[in-house]
């Protein structure tokens, strides 16, 4: 397709810098032009309709342009459209959304931090862990362990967490000095050894947990960090035992658990929170995208009691809790995720999901058998379809990605939106998808796989 001069797609090439964004390619053919939205389907500016498999980025549960959010949102904005948190400040929805969130989440007594991002939820939960360990006297422990293709975010310590080379490379990251480490991605269909179980795999990488904490020394190691199922990582469902056996050892050398909530929380696995479904006992937790359903950038951590009492004992000696953006607690992103919050409840929301969540994993597992497919996984409502040139030796293809971005292309021209990440096929709508719309971003999705395995075949991509 070729790009008119002076169209909006040539004036995006002009004007804009994108975010994870092949950019030699994008210059090629441009920016996919959005123009508006509505419940589970987008609108591009020649209007073709999508339908939305992503939920933007695994975020708007609700859909496009509910009119009680932009209520929220509106009439917030007429009241107090800001108000800070710094200083002793404080407004009323920021305390209610506190509250409510407080209520929500797998902790028992919990103190509510509020950022902007994703990132910066990961990046404050390594300064609380910091801080905690120097204001309790041990302030050699300060390493935090990641896993490898965990994304918790790109800012410099959350991008240090996240374990996948495209957030490292050219950017100097991990930031240097030994406080960040990975350990193993727990993807059992691709690295289990020949005739390993699942559980005998969860032994062998908390056995390799335990390994790497012992060799770094349990009293420099401080926390560990891991999404419930990774999401940008590939949706990576964690193996039967996982996190029961990481948990163990985490417990043995004091190592602190910060669950990333940032896809899974809000109902995405069939429960309230992916601590629900994996029964963690984490100490503290990010929240952000379907806190707001993405109406709104607000990210909340979470952090128990125990923790925070340490850090307000230590104020007289350390003064001002020196952390908080200028928009923590923004008024209007409080406002919009509590009316959020509110729908969650009010609507059934979570149970919805569940209710679809045996139907959605039903046509994903239809591909199971698919020529071009090597796994299929997914809980609750995501999941994802990872494509290989060999079903029976997993062999991926060669580059990897090549076969995904023609799948994807596939996708949009037949109007459904997912994520390509490389060759994983990744899927997690908006919650409120109905039960038909469900079989409709199947079906779209059947006729994608079809064109691209012909592609494919042709190409000679597939192993004999
Ligand atoms: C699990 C997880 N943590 C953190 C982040 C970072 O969030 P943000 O992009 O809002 O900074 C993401 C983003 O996709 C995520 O999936």
């Amino acid at each position: 397709m070729s790009i008119q001069p002076g169209s909006m797609a040539a004036r995006d090439l002009d004007s804009m810098l994108h975010p994870q964004t092949h950019l030699g390619q994008h210059s090629k053919t441009g920016p996919m032009m959005l123009k508006r939205a509505e419940g589970v389907y987008m609108y591009d500016d020649q209007g073709k309709q999508y339908l939305e498999g992503l939920a933007g980025l695994w975020c708007t549960s609700l859909g496009y342009g509910n009119e009680e959010l932009a209520r929220a949102a509106y009439d917030q904005i007429k009241e107090l459209s800001y108000a800070q948190l710094f200083s002793s400040k404080s407004h009323e929805v920021g305390v209610l959304l506190a509250e409510k969130i407080k209520a929500m989440v797998p902790l028992h007594k919990s103190k509510v931090f509020f950022g902007n991002s994703g990132s910066d939820a990961n990046d404050t939960q390594v300064k609380l862990v910091w801080y905690y360990n120097n204001v309790i006297g041990r302030p050699q422990k300060k390493k935090i362990i990641g896993r490898v293709k965990g994304y918790h975010g790109i800012t410099l310590a959350s991008g240090s967490l996240t374990g996948l080379p495209m957030s490292h490379k050219g950017f100097d990251l991990p930031l240097a000095g030994g406080r960040f480490l990975h350990t193993d991605l727990p993807h059992y269909w691709r690295n289990a050894q020949p005739g390993e179980s699942e559980e005998q795999f969860a032994t062998r990488l908390a056995d390799n947990l335990e390994q790497l904490i012992l060799k770094e020394g349990p009293d420099t190691v401080a926390a560990f960090i891991a999404e419930p199922v990774m999401g940008a990582g590939g949706v990576i469902v964690p193996p039967k035992t996982y996190f029961a056996k990481i948990q163990a050892v985490l417990n043995k050398y004091d190592v602190l658990f910060i669950d990333d909530e940032v896809i899974c929380g809000f109902g995405r696995t069939g429960k309230p929170f992916g601590a629900d479904t994996y029964d963690l006992r984490p100490d503290s937790i990010s929240l952000a995208k379907a806190l707001t359903s993405a109406y709104q950038p607000l990210s909340a951590v979470v952090v128990k009691d125990e923790i925070f009492d340490a850090i307000l004992k230590a104020s007289d000696e350390m003064g001002p809790f020196g952390h908080g953006f200028t928009y923590s607690g923004h008024p209007v992103a409080c406002a919009v995720g509590l009316k959020t919050l509110e729908i969650y409840e009010r609507d059934k929301i979570f149970e919805h999901a569940a209710k679809l969540a045996p139907q959605f994993q039903a046509r994903l597992a239809r591909y199971a058998d698919h020529p071009l497919v090597g796994e299929v996984r997914g809980v609750g409502m995501v999941g994802a379809v990872e494509l290989v040139a060999n079903r029976h030796t997993k062999a991926a293809f060669d580059p990897i990605g090549k076969v995904g971005a023609e799948c994807l292309k596939n996708c949009q021209d037949n109007g459904l939106i997912c994520r390509a990440i490389g060759d994983v096929m990744a899927f997690c709508p908006p919650l409120i998808i109905t039960s038909a719309q469900v079989d409709e971003l199947f079906d779209k999705f059947d006729k994608a796989m079809a064109l691209t395995l012909e592609w494919a075949n042709g190409q000679g991509l597939l192993a004999a």
